[in-house]
């Protein structure tokens, strides 16, 4: 039978003491939502239903193009009332999983076990926690059979002491579904419809009721304030430390590295300390990188050296290549292979050939640099003249002195040499050495001022 999901995302999180809903806040670099509608996607749903309700506009804006269909709670009444929206988009001979918004780090293989156990009856998902405070309590019978869930609101002082707690995700047939949530009341500490209830029906039908225990409570951890989500976000980058570990990849101190994307490294890649990597990175096989860089959305060519305090955003780079320390590749940056990018040197939508070195100081925007170039030290490209911005094209075997001044729209032909301190805003003929300032003057007449006796 054909799956369908519901997710439950209707929520304010007034813990959370923020302006913004609560499953738009980042995990990871990802809103918490994302997660699980990834987790959610894994599974191949024919169907994935989100109920929302705080923050409306907002949540979808940020989901934009997301394979969902979106339901509204305007009031949140409660887990039940928020299927309730939904079920009325869920086919009747589906199987139903239902999860919420702010549990996101739970399995796709989970999940798969809970809707798999949740097509005799009913499925719930569970943990045995250390401390269970918050969360609705698992009460089983004498067989140790699931009779019902209590809330923490409404639980007897012995119900407290319960230590199986109910993660809230459940599956069960669509059909079964509808009929239980007819029956719902919000006779309850809360006045809420709770979801919980079903159990008690499903009991009460003499239907199998299955729990399925995780054994990392970590996998159904809710989020509800700042504290939790630094305590999940600390937890996510431990397992992501531990899967490029497993891979072979040498991290100087797994505790401070962030992975907020997905990084993919070959062999022998090492990491030192406090390096945040955003979006796809990839890194080839012996790339090394210092401390506290930033890298997001590159890919690294084998062997490529990235000393401390880099920045490189949506660039490529090639092998063998050494940037930094302090450089910074700005979008669109494509770098050929044994590029030096050194201190100080910003790089933004350009193309650098192979060989070519940029060691001090440098500006290089909107240019085409050709292969074996020398950019000395303090070198700018002025791509912009205020309107509109224009391109500056290096060819091969140039050698610009330092601290000239490149006035774009503008060509260096191959093999120029450009005196230092020059200024060029025409184009220079190839193999010709090209000076653009003023004359150097002395004044043998000159004397220093004379300072006033006071
Ligand atoms: C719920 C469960 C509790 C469980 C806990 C796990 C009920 C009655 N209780 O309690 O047994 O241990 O989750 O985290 O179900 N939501 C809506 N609309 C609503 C109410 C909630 O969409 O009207 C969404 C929330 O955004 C959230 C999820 O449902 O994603 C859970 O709601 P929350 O208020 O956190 O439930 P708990 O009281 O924690
Ligand atoms: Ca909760």
């Amino acid at each position: 039978m054909a799956l369908e999901i519901i997710v439950l995302a209707a929520g304010q999180g007034k813990r959370m003491r923020s302006q913004r809903p609560k499953i738009l806040h980042a995990l990871a670099g990802r809103p918490l939502l994302g997660h699980v509608l990834a987790a959610a996607h894994s599974l191949s749903p024919q169907r994935t239903v989100v109920v929302h309700g705080h923050g409306a506009d907002e949540v979808r804006a940020a989901f934009d193009g997301a394979q969902v269909e979106w339901v509204l709670q305007a009031e949140q009444l409660g887990t039940g009332h928020a299927v309730q929206q939904a079920l009325p988009r869920i086919s009747r001979d589906a199987d139903v999983l239902i999860l919420y918004g702010d549990v996101p780090l739970v399995r796709s293989e989970t999940l798969r076990r809970l809707a798999s156990a949740g097509r005799e009856g009913l499925a719930l998902l569970t943990a045995d926690v250390d401390d269970p405070a918050g969360y609705g309590r698992i009460v089983r019978d004498a067989a140790g059979r699931v009779a019902r869930i209590v809330e923490q609101k409404d639980a007897s002082p012995a119900e407290l002491g319960l230590r199986e707690i109910n993660a809230g995700f459940m599956a069960m047939p669509a059909s079964r579904l509808a009929g239980w949530l007819e029956q719902l009341t919000n006779r309850n500490a809360q006045s809420e419809y709770y979801l919980t209830d079903v159990v008690t029906l499903a009991v009460a039908q003499g239907l199998p009721v299955h729990a399925v225990k995780v054994e990392d409570p970590w996998e159904v951890a809710g989020v509800n304030s700042k504290r939790e989500l630094a305590q999940l976000e600390r937890r996510l980058q431990k397992m992501r430390a531990d899967a490029l570990l497993e891979a072979g990849v040498t991290l100087a101190d797994p505790g401070r590295i962030d992975v907020r994307g997905e990084l993919v490294c070959g062999k022998d890649v090492s990491i030192d300390v406090n390096c945040v990597f955003e979006g796809g990175v990839s890194l080839g096989d012996g790339v090394r990188i210092g401390p506290h860089c930033l890298l997001r959305n590159v890919a690294v060519g084998a062997g490529t050296e990235i000393p401390p305090f880099s920045h490189l955003e949506d660039s490529e780079v090639g092998a063998r290549c050494r940037l930094g320390p302090y450089a910074r590749l700005r979008p669109g940056s494509s770098l050929a292979e044994e590029v030096h990018v050194g201190n100080f040197v910003e790089v933004k939508a350009s193309r650098i050939g192979r060989g070519s070195k940029a060691n001090h100081l440098s500006y290089l925007g909107d240019s085409d640099i050709g292969s074996g170039v020398n950019i000395g030290a303090g070198t700018i490209t002025c791509n912009y003249d205020g309107a509109a911005k224009h391109r500056t094209v290096i060819e091969d075997d140039c050698f610009i002195g330092s601290d000239a001044t490149l006035v774009a729209p503008v060509r260096i032909a191959r093999g120029s040499y450009i005196g230092a301190g020059s200024t060029i805003s025409k184009d220079t003929p190839p193999g010709q050495l090209t000076v653009a300032r003023a004359k150097q003057v002395s004044v043998a007449s000159w004397k220093p001022p004379l300072k006033k006796k006071s």
